[in-house]
């Protein structure tokens, strides 16, 4: 019997050119010379044909295309490449991500990964434990990131609750209005906040309002400020009036592995999100939808002969189809596996409190500094400032300049009625000096915009 030259030599095949696109992503990075490429989206100039009659051979097109993939990278390694939940990626969890791409499980029947399904069903498990403690049967889904995870939590809700109006704050993650969309729903309720947090009473006179079952949505960990909703308020609401809660945790789910720092406990939540490609340190994707009682994810059961024959799965085959969406699935949950047994959960808590810290670091700076004003005190790691006594066309134009001389990428937030930048700040090793340059430069612009 002959086996694949491809199957024995995969990984001896890959070792050179990962050497090859390494380089390569150095030399770009050194030609960038900074977060973003300068120049704007028409500095970065046309490619080749990109469906060519013939090719150029693996290592040219590496050398080729990776070169102008890095120069021409917004890349979250640099400190000032702050303006989104978009975090460097841990190098011992890419290298887990190469592993992935090199075997290729596919996580849709037990026949494509054997052994990638069982450590897939160790950590998500070992996650779902972690956010439930005191539940008797917790499990996790791996899914996309936040976006999957909200969608998820929502179809579940509906598939428990029935047609359920979805009741969150205007803070919440645009992905909530359309995960409603997407599941045939009405529009979600939005509650008021005030300092970008779900205000109780708002959410109780909404719910006393909603005609049939509800599902509210609580955050934390805000996309614009990384403020955390008051949990056991929203709890108890969602309590009295019977209706499913989930919890978009996608950012501050990181603080379950602080020790410095608590996540509010999660016990009362019927599903929650949580996104370890923020404050995790993931390449993207690497989401969790975490259910506090496993019997709710019977409704995403489904067949299909191929996959998971009914004789299959009673000779001792794990159906792995109702564990997503999705049909073929990357083993996702490796590298957070290789992550977690790397640095422990404490390692990665001490990257969320520098981050943390580095934060608040930055806010007093900028609340010190003559030029500046700051939104208000961190809740995680994003800072919220603007030039004072500046319009909003002003900083935006600002922010927008930054980006096309590819000397910073800072976020923007709309917040209060005013316009504001906003540093999402993930990187495990920058310290609040990294920033006050930066801050000097925005204030500088400003004036010299003025
Ligand atoms: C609070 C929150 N929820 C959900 C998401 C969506 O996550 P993803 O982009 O991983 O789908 C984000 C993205 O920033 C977010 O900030």
């Amino acid at each position: 019997m002959t086996r694949s030259p491809a199957a024995l030599a995969a990984a001896d095949a890959v070792r050179p050119l990962v050497a090859i696109a390494l380089d390569a992503v150095a030399a770009g990075a050194a030609a960038r010379g900074g977060p973003l490429p300068p120049g704007g989206p028409g500095g970065l100039g046309a490619g080749a044909d990109p469906v060519p009659e013939r090719g150029v051979g693996a290592e040219a097109a590496l050398r080729a295309l990776v070169a102008r993939f890095a120069a021409g990278a917004a890349d979250p390694a640099d400190p000032w490449c702050a303006a989104h939940l978009h975090c460097p990626p841990l190098a011992v969890a890419a290298a887990a991500d190469l592993v992935a791409s090199v075997l290729n499980p596919s996580m849709d029947s037990w026949d494509q990964a054997p052994a990638a399904s069982e450590l897939e069903a160790e950590l998500t498990r070992g996650i779902a434990r972690l956010c439930h403690p005191g539940a008797a049967a917790p499990d996790a889904l791996v899914t996309t990131g936040g976006t999957e995870s909200n969608l998820l939590g929502l179809l579940l809700a509906r598939e428990s609750r029935g047609r359920v109006t979805v009741v969150c704050g205007r803070n919440a993650h645009h992905s909530v209005t359309r995960a409603a969309w997407l599941l045939g729903l009405p529009a979600p309720v939005p509650v008021d906040c005030a300092g970008d947090r779900v205000d109780p009473a708002s959410l109780a006179a909404v719910l006393a309002r909603v005609d049939g079952p509800a599902a509210v949505v609580a955050t934390l960990g805000t996309t614009n400020t990384g403020a955390l909703d008051p949990l056991p308020e929203i709890e108890a609401a969602a309590v009295a009036a019977g209706a499913w809660l989930h919890v978009d945790a996608a950012y501050a789910g990181g603080l379950l592995f602080s020790g410095r720092r608590a996540l509010p406990s999660l016990a009362r939540a019927d599903s929650v999100a949580l996104d370890l490609h923020k404050f995790g340190w993931q390449p993207i994707a690497a989401g969790l939808l975490v259910c506090r009682d496993a019997g709710v994810l019977r409704a995403l059961h489904t067949t299909a002969d191929y996959l998971s024959a009914d004789d299959d799965t009673e000779a001792g085959l794990p159906d792995l189809l109702g564990r997503s969406l999705r049909t073929s699935r990357r083993p996702d949950a490796f590298k957070i596996a290789v992550t977690l047994r790397a640095l422990g959960r404490a390692g990665i808590g001490e990257l969320v409190d520098h981050c943390c810290d580095t934060a608040a670091g930055v806010a007093a700076a900028a609340r010190a500094h003559p030029a500046l004003r700051v939104w208000g005190e961190p809740s995680l790691s994003t800072v919220l400032f603007r030039p004072a006594d500046t319009p909003d066309a002003v900083v935006a134009q600002v922010r927008r300049d930054l980006l096309r001389s590819g000397r910073a990428v800072v976020g923007r937030a709309d917040l209060d009625g005013e316009l504001w930048l906003k540093l999402t700040i993930l990187h495990p090793h920058a310290t609040a000096e990294t920033y006050a340059p930066l801050l000097d430069l925005v204030a500088d612009a400003a004036r010299r915009a003025a």
